[in-house]
């Protein structure tokens, strides 16, 4: 049936999976959320407006996405006992580490959560998890600057409303440039979802036990937390830092081409193409560095970007800059550490992850994940009693 996952009964880890989320077209270097090309997205929409798109399925009316908006701004505000266990984490406790725990508590705080089988239910911890996902992203943050927490303020937007409860630091009301305002909410879209990637795939599988959403996403951030995956953003910019001058790369491709390392930020399981969103990033390059002053990374990466692409080793391989090369860049403009860069990523990815499990706890046909293995141990041993093997 059109529209929704179906995993073939014998599950494997890369088991072909329907869903009508997310197209990618990784030869062609086309994504599409819904239908709806992600460049058109990043363009006309915004990030609240494309959340509604990945979890009903359909771009909302006028009354729609004013009721949607108003759900999610007033439900941004965290349990105090959630605040309190933030508290308790290491002073130099990775953001990542306390998002993943502490979406994973919330459970805990909805036990209506687990009755996934009613509509409304499902529909109210979805609400609640993109609402409060900025929140505990910002209270991370805080909590490793050592800095008292801000209260979400419902009269700002989504986007802006993230960047008070980060940056806010007198009782002033918060303003931030429209600027940076849009190039966050741009880069979340360009987040938001992206088919069955190693996160995305970690929510589907752990849903699939029919566990609340919130223990599941919270499995999605424990995946996005590597640096293989969301954490890549991160690697790019200390990979940047430590090549440190244009006159360095040669010999950093070198080491990369001899397998000492990967160049972070390159490269992906899906497209053998340009990503289309390190494209549209590249753009957004220009929009904020306008308020904050170049990066002066920048070159470098460009300078990077250019030799490699000329380079037989990733021509050959196929590996062009894909989402996260250029994103650290923007993120650092923003004055974010770099252990703040996955969080971010995080809180894009929140709408995908429950259009995901939405479809899946949905498919009546969904069986439990259970991936097959091909067996290469030792068979029918006879055992040894220790004191005969010692
Ligand atoms: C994300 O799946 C998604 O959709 C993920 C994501 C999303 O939105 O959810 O798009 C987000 O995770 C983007 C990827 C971020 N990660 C990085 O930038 C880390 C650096 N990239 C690599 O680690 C790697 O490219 C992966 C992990 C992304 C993909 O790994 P694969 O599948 O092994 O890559 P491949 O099969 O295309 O590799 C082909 C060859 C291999 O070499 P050979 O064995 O053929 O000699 O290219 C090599 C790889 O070793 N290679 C790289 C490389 N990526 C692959 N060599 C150097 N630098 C790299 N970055």
């Amino acid at each position: 049936q059109p529209g929704l996952a179906v995993y073939d009964p014998g599950f494997v880890n890369t088991a072909s999976c329907r869903s009508a989320v997310t197209y990618i077209d990784g030869d062609k270097g086309i994504l599409e959320y819904r239908g709806y090309p992600i460049e058109q997205l990043a363009e006309h929409s915004n990030f609240l407006e494309v959340a509604y798109l990945l979890i009903n399925g359909t771009l909302p009316s006028k009354q729609e996405y004013g009721a949607w908006e108003h759900e999610i701004t007033f439900h941004t505000f965290v349990h105090e006992n959630v605040k309190r266990f933030m508290h308790g984490f290491r002073y130099d406790a990775h953001p990542m580490g306390m998002l993943m725990a502490s979406v994973g508590a919330l459970s805990t705080f909805y036990p209506d959560a687990r009755n996934i089988g009613d509509a409304d239910n499902r529909h109210m911890q979805i609400v609640r998890m993109i609402a409060k996902m900025p929140t505990l992203g910002a209270w991370s943050y805080r909590h490793a600057q050592g800095k008292p927490f801000v209260y979400p303020d419902n009269e700002l937007s989504y986007t802006e409303n993230f960047l008070s409860m980060l940056f806010k630091m007198s009782e002033k009301k918060f303003e931030a440039d429209p600027r940076l305002v849009k190039a966050l909410d741009v880069l979340f879209i360009l987040h938001a979802d992206h088919e069955q990637n190693c996160s995305t795939n970690a929510v589907r599988s752990v849903g699939s036990s029919q566990v609340d959403p919130y223990s599941a996403v919270s499995a999605g951030v424990a995946a996005l937390f590597g640096p293989l995956h969301g954490g890549a953003n991160e690697a790019v910019l200390r990979m940047l830092r430590r090549i440190g001058k244009k006159e360095n790369i040669p010999s950093f491709i070198e080491g990369v081409k001899n397998g000492n390392e990967k160049l972070m930020g390159f490269g992906h399981r899906v497209y053998k193409n340009y990503d289309p969103r390190a494209q549209i990033i590249k753009k957004a390059c220009d929009d904020v560095f306008e308020v904050t002053g170049v990066n002066p990374l920048l070159e470098i990466a460009q300078e990077l970007e250019k030799i490699a692409l000329e380079d037989e080793y990733f021509v050959k391989r196929k590996l062009y800059p894909n989402v996260d090369f250029y994103s650290g860049l923007i993120y650092e403009a923003f004055q974010f550490p770099p252990e703040m860069f996955t969080v971010l990523f995080a809180i894009g990815r929140t709408p995908g992850w429950l259009a995901q499990w939405l479809e899946l706890v949905q498919d009546k046909e969904q069986k439990i994940a259970r991936p097959k293995q091909i067996y290469t141990g030792d068979r029918t041993l006879d055992f040894v009693p220790a004191a005969q093997r010692w």
